[in-house]
């Protein structure tokens, strides 16, 4: 169930669009609903806790996955609580370009709460390994796999640390596309990050999509280097900043995001 402030700002947004549709009365029973329930509930816009969050990848399908995420960016020393933007516009990449994932199977690495695997699984891949290292996020993931009716089945949550690259190997054998939304985010792990690309790679020769966003030109610049100097790995850069994102709503608009292709030379 979702929280009673979810459920508040819910009906408040939809109260107030509702009431902007002419000729269209609001039914009684919810009013009082929403007026008895908003009495009783604390709602702030600060950061408070757990909250579901409801991603539409179609609006004429109305195909939507549902997490459960963290308000605050960062909690309790990890990254993986929040759907980061790089992550939802990865997802969004995968919605607008279904014939990369359809039928393949996927493994997303450092998935957080998972929306960007979840994203491939929705929309046609045949199977998802939603990978994380913290005990807490895989729990997270777990929890968010299964509130996923519709593509639960197809989603398997499973701990990989990119430091052991030998199970990185492995894994990339069942796969064939890569994917990760920020997670070369900082200087300090991207070293590991491109040594368990390159295991991957060199084992089954798959094309790997990571999402970045530019919050530090150097950590960018420096996740590209040691990808060329691996000397195997070829690597080819997009813009994702001006993209339109057709599917997913609210898009951070200043986010200035990048899509990292790579492959074997
Ligand atoms: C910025 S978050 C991105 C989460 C998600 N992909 C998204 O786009 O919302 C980075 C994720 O990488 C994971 N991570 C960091 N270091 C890792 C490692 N060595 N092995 C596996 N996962 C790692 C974190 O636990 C976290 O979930």
């Amino acid at each position: 169930m979702p929280s009673n402030r979810y459920i508040v700002l819910f009906l408040k947004n939809y109260i107030e669009r509702i009431e902007r549709v002419p000729d269209y009365n609001l039914d009684d029973e919810l009013i009082e609903f929403y007026v008895s329930l908003a009495a009783t509930t604390e709602v702030s816009f600060a950061p408070s806790g757990m909250c579901y969050k409801t991603y539409v990848l179609d609006k004429e399908q109305y195909t939507r996955i549902v997490l459960r995420e963290e308000q605050m960016l960062i909690s309790s020393g990890t990254t993986g609580f929040q759907t980061w933007e790089a992550g939802l516009r990865l997802a969004d990449f995968f919605t607008e370009h279904p014939d990369i994932i359809r039928g393949k199977n996927v493994v997303d690495l450092g998935a957080g709460c998972g929306l960007a695997g979840f994203a491939c699984a929705a929309m046609g891949a045949s199977r998802v390994v939603s990978t994380d290292f913290s005990d807490a996020v895989l729990k997270l993931l777990e929890s968010n796999r299964k509130i996923n009716h519709g593509i639960s089945d197809k989603i398997q949550v499973s701990e990989l640390d990119w430091v052991d690259t030998e199970a990185c190997a492995k894994l990339s054998k069942e796969v064939d596309v890569i994917i990760g939304g920020d997670i070369a985010y900082d200087p300090s792990i991207v070293p590991t990050l491109v040594g368990a690309l390159k295991a991957m790679v060199l084992s089954s020769q798959q094309v790997v999509y990571v999402t970045t966003t530019i919050r530090n030109p150097e950590t960018f610049e420096l996740f590209l280097e040691l990808i060329d100097d691996t000397g195997v790995l070829g690597r080819s850069v997009m813009d994702l900043t001006e993209t339109k994102m057709t599917a997913l709503c609210h898009p951070n608009p200043s986010a200035d995001i990048r899509l990292v292709l790579i492959t074997r030379n």
